[in-house]
């Protein structure tokens, strides 16, 4: 009887562990929107507001607050990119290997925004999602920027990188992990 204990409890464990990935994946994804959402919004206010030079500067110090509101609870919520603006966003070791799969996806006609990814270990639970380069985008992030744009990256972005994108490209990725007890 024990023995039958055991091996359903061992034949059951994979399943288990596939529904709880299941559910955080989901939950991972409304996360993601969320901050994509709140992003997309200040982004278009700021620059219907004021253009885009000030706009730089509401991104400058909005996204790390929208971030960091919505990394509330085990979640922490942030983006990333194989060429940063901000440094703080940094690819590390796992989130690097997976931006350059999600190029790869991108450039084997995988739909950009369906490009995801998981992982789940004893104590985390991790989730990227790719963010394309839209048209609005490039204003900030192309490769002929304006000259007030190009200033004002100069003052507060000395060693940007995330310039030279075209519509299309992989931009970067939303980044989530969350710690598991
Ligand atoms: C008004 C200028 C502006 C526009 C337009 C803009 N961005 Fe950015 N972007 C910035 C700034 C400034 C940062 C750095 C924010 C920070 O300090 O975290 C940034 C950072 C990012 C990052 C985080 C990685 C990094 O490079 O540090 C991603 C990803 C990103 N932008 C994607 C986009 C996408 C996608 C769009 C179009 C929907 C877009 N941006 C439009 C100015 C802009």
């Amino acid at each position: 009887m024990r023995y039958l204990m055991i091996l359903a409890a061992l034949a059951a464990a994979p399943f288990a562990q596939a529904a709880d990935e299941a559910a955080l994946t989901a939950e991972a994804r409304q996360q993601a929107k969320s901050l994509g959402q709140s992003l997309m919004k200040t982004l278009k206010h700021g620059i219907e507001l004021s253009g885009p030079e000030a706009a730089i500067d509401l991104c400058n110090t909005e996204a790390p607050v929208i971030a960091g509101q919505l990394s509330e609870g085990d979640w922490q919520v942030g983006r990333t990119s194989l060429k940063v603006r901000n440094p703080e966003n940094t690819p590390d070791v796992w989130e690097e290997q997976t931006l350059h799969e999600f190029e790869q996806r991108l450039q084997a006609g995988e739909d950009p925004m369906k490009i995801e990814a998981t992982r789940l270990t004893e104590n985390e639970f991790r989730y990227m999602k790719a963010i394309p380069t839209g048209g609005l985008c490039v204003t900030c992030h192309g490769a002929e920027l304006s000259e007030p744009v190009k200033a004002r990256l100069a003052q507060l972005y000395p060693e940007d990188q995330a310039r030279g994108f075209s519509v299309g490209d992989l931009r970067g990725a939303f980044t989530l992990t969350k710690t598991l007890q």
